[in-house]
């Protein structure tokens, strides 16, 4: 894996979504995994400049978000207002400021009555579109992955989840008590991504920013692997992996030194170094 270390919250948000331009630029009909969460924000917004300033553009792309909130979704018929799902994030977030094509933006089915049938054809429609050539991740306090929580299988497709109460908690601080959300109306069960799925994606890129991250940054890249942790499987994927961290994320690494000599190495003489 790659890790780049950036001086704040913007830089990191500006790198990870060069990535993603240049992924797309290079493949215009590539497969995209998209995250929610707080962290990625940033990167949507460059990529919406992007869209509206340099002409990038996203009429190929295929769009698969990473989980959804069971008994939520974008429901078009419902007039806008202030729901908890993924679909309406990703919505307000990115898909209505750039030119995807809707047919091709997929989400969990959040109001599914047979969540199991649904993560099953979540996975084969993943496998229909090619698989996932870049999946943007963030990574949650207690480590999750997609919401891989604590005890979900490294192997794991896709599938239903109980939310830890700390993630309930931070979902609600970071997102629905400034839009007056109670913490009763707080959905408890998520289907998701496996991290068996993530880890096919053929390339990744995982953000992270902010001193509350550091503790699970290092756990994740330099702890033992485990089930506990589900984003330590990071250390076992085979693609390439982008790791972006503002410093504060960063701080409690082990080898900051020589993550700098690797990424200053690799721009001076021209290759990846990992
Ligand atoms: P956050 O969530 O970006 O809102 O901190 C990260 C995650 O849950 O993966």
């Amino acid at each position: 894996m790659t890790i780049f270390i950036r001086d704040n919250y913007n830089e990191m948000s500006k790198a990870a979504a060069k990535i993603i331009a240049k992924q797309i630029k290079e493949k215009p009909d590539s497969v995209i995994g998209l995250a929610t969460g707080f962290t990625p924000i940033g990167t949507y917004r460059e990529l919406i400049r992007m869209h509206k300033e340099e002409g990038l553009s996203f009429k190929g792309v295929t769009a698969f978000t990473l989980y959804e909130f069971l008994g939520e979704g974008f429901d078009i018929i419902k007039p806008y207002g202030l729901d908890k799902s993924s679909a309406r994030y990703m919505h307000e977030e990115f898909f209505k400021h750039v030119d995807i094509d809707k047919k091709n933006i997929h989400y969990f089915d959040g109001f599914t009555d047979d969540p199991r049938r649904t993560c099953q054809e979540y996975e084969e429609k993943i496998k229909a579109a090619g698989g996932i050539d870049l999946q943007l991740l963030g990574i949650g306090r207690d480590g999750h992955w997609g919401y891989n929580e604590p005890g979900s299988s490294l192997g794991s497709r896709s599938h239903v989840v109980a939310l830890t109460k700390q993630t309930i908690d931070d979902n609600y601080e970071d997102f629905y008590r400034k839009v007056g959300i109670t913490k009763d109306e707080m959905p408890h069960f998520a289907l998701t991504m496996g991290v068996g799925t993530i880890l096919d994606a053929r390339k990744l890129i995982l953000v992270a920013s902010g001193t509350k991250k550091a503790e699970i940054v290092q756990e994740a890249l330099e702890g033992p692997i485990t089930a506990q942790i589900t984003s330590t499987a990071i250390q076992l994927y085979a693609g390439e992996a982008t790791i972006i961290l503002d410093a504060d994320a960063a701080s409690m690494l082990s080898n900051i030194e020589h993550i700098k000599h690797t990424e200053a190495m690799s721009k001076k003489y021209g290759f990846r170094a990992e």
